[in-house]
C-alpha cells in the first residue's frame, strides 16, 4: 500500500507549516512585548514643570534626558526667547512654552518633577522659592519631584586685610596727602550694604553655621518671611575680624527614580557636562547619593578638609549665563565699619534676622547682633 507520494516531503511541508505557526505566534509575542515595553517607558517617562524657565535651557536638558511633557514657565519677556529655542531644536512636542506667572498659567495635570532655578543671592534675596511653593502646592503629584531637593545658607566670620586695605586705609595717604578725613565716608561707601564677592577658605575663620535648611518638599510662604537664628563661633585663628559671609548650597536628592526607570541621561548628569572652567563636581558613584553644589569659599583652610562640604564656588550647572551669575559670585559679605582683633580660641556670638523689607518686598533687611572680646555690636543693613 503506498501510504504517500512522498512522506518525506508531507513532514517537510508540516514542519515548515508549524515552524511558520510558531514562527507568527513568536512575533506576535514579541510585538507585545515591545507594545507593553513602549507603553511602560512611556508612562514611566516624567512630565516636569520648569519654574521661571528663562531662556528654557532646562527645558530642553529635561525634554533631551526623555521627559514626556515640560512645562516651560515664565512670567517676562523671556518665554517669548524660549519658545524660539524650543522650535529650533525641534522640541515643541514635549515642551509647552507658558507665558506667565507661575501663579497665574493653567496645567491641567499633576506633574511628576518640579525643576527651578530660584535661588537669589544669600539664597532668599530676590529669590523665586515662593513661586516654586506655588507650583508645588499646585501641580506636584504625591510623591514627585523637587530639583533643587533641598538648600542651606551658611555664614561664617571672615577676615579681609586687602579689601579693608584697598577700601579704607589707601585713604591714609594718596600720594603723600594725608587723606584720612576721608575714612568715615570711605567707611559708610564701603561697608554700609552687602557686598556680593569672591572669597577663599583663608579668609574664613572658622567652621559655618547653619542659618536656614530648607527642604523644598515642606517648606511655607510664612517661614520665609523672616529668618533667625543665634551663632556661635571660636575662631581658629588671631586675625582682624572684618564681618561675616554668608553663603549656600544646594542639593538635588532622589534622582535615582530617572536612573532607575528610565535608560536615558539625566538631565542633571548631562548638564554637568555643561560645566566650564574651574567648575568642579561631586562625582556619584552611587545614583541615590544626592548631588550638592555649594558656593562656599573655595580652597577652605587645612582644618576644614575631611569638613562636610562639596565645594564648587566655580559651578556653571545649570544656565551657562545665568546660574554662574548666581553661583560664581554669591558669597555675601557683610562688613563691620572697623574690623575687631581675634586670637585664637576667642568666641564669636550673637544673632541675625534676615526679614523681608516692609518699604519694599523685593529688599532684605539683616540685622545683625554680634559680641566678641567683651564688646557687643549691632549692625543693620539692606539688600536693595
Ligand atoms: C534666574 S531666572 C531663570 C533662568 C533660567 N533657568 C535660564 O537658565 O535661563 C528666573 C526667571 O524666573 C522668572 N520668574 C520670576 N517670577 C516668576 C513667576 N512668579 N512666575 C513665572 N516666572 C517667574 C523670571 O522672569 C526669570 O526669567
Amino acid at each position: 500500500m503506498k501510504i504517500s507520494q512522498n512522506p518525506s516531503e508531507m513532514q517537510t511541508k508540516y514542519l515548515q507549516l508549524k515552524d511558520i505557526n510558531g514562527m507568527e505566534s513568536k512575533e506576535k509575542r514579541r510585538q507585545e512585548k515591545i507594545e507593553t515595553k513602549a507603553e511602560d517607558e512611556n508612562e514611566r517617562k516624567k512630565v516636569v514643570v520648569d519654574v521661571g524657565c528663562g531662556t528654557g535651557i532646562l527645558s530642553v536638558f529635561c525634554a533631551q534626558a526623555g521627559a514626556k511633557r515640560v512645562y516651560a514657565v515664565d512670567a517676562s519677556e523671556i518665554a517669548l526667547q524660549a519658545s524660539e529655542v524650543v522650535k529650533t531644536n525641534k522640541l515643541a512636542d514635549t515642551i509647552i512654552v507658558l507665558h506667565g506667572r507661575v501663579e497665574d498659567v493653567e496645567i491641567d495635570e499633576e506633574v511628576d518633577v518640579i525643576i527651578s532655578e530660584w535661588m537669589g543671592y544669600m539664597l532668599l534675596y530676590e529669590s523665586m522659592l515662593g513661586s516654586v511653593i506655588t507650583a508645588r502646592d499646585r501641580w506636584l503629584k504625591p510623591g514627585g519631584l523637587i530639583l533643587p531637593s533641598n538648600a542651606t545658607l551658611y555664614m561664617a566670620p571672615v577676615t579681609h586685610p586687602d579689601r579693608y586695605s584697598d577700601s579704607i586705609d589707601f585713604w591714609r595717604n594718596v600720594y603723600g596727602i594725608d587723606m584720612s578725613a576721608m575714612l568715615p565716608l570711605a567707611k559708610q561707601c564701603a561697608f554700609e550694604e552687602p557686598s556680593v564677592e569672591t572669597i577663599t577658605g583663608e579668609n574664613v575663620l572658622t567652621w559655618p553655621h547653619v542659618v536656614k535648611h530648607v527642604d523644598c518638599y515642606t517648606i511655607t510662604v510664612l517661614e520665609l518671611q523672616s529668618i533667625s537664628t543665634r551663632f556661635k563661633f571660636q575662631s581658629m585663628m588671631r586675625a582682624p575680624f572684618h564681618g561675616f559671609a554668608f553663603w549656600f548650597d544646594v542639593e538635588f536628592s532622589g534622582l535615582e527614580i530617572f536612573s532607575a526607570s528610565n535608560d536615558a541621561p539625566l538631565a542633571i548628569e548631562s548638564l554637568n557636562n555643561h560645566a566650564t572652567d574651574g567648575s568642579k563636581r561631586k562625582k556619584r558613584a552611587n545614583p541615590s547619593e544626592a548631588l550638592v553644589l555649594s558656593t562656599a569659599p573655595e580652597d577652605p583652610p587645612t582644618h576644614w578638609q575631611q569638613g562636610p562640604f562639596v565645594v564648587w564656588s566655580h559651578l556653571t550647572f545649570f544656565s551657562p549665563i545665568l546660574f554662574a551669575r548666581v553661583l560664581t559670585q554669591s558669597n555675601t559679605l557683610i562688613y563691620f565699619y572697623d574690623p575687631i582683633e581675634v586670637e585664637q580660641d576667642q568666641v564669636i556670638e550673637g544673632s541675625v534676622i534676615l526679614s523681608q523689607s516692609k518699604e519694599n518686598a523685593r529688599f532684605m533687611n539683616i540685622h545683625l547682633e554680634y559680641a566678641s572680646g567683651g564688646r557687643s555690636f549691632v549692625k543693620e543693613s539692606v539688600m536693595r
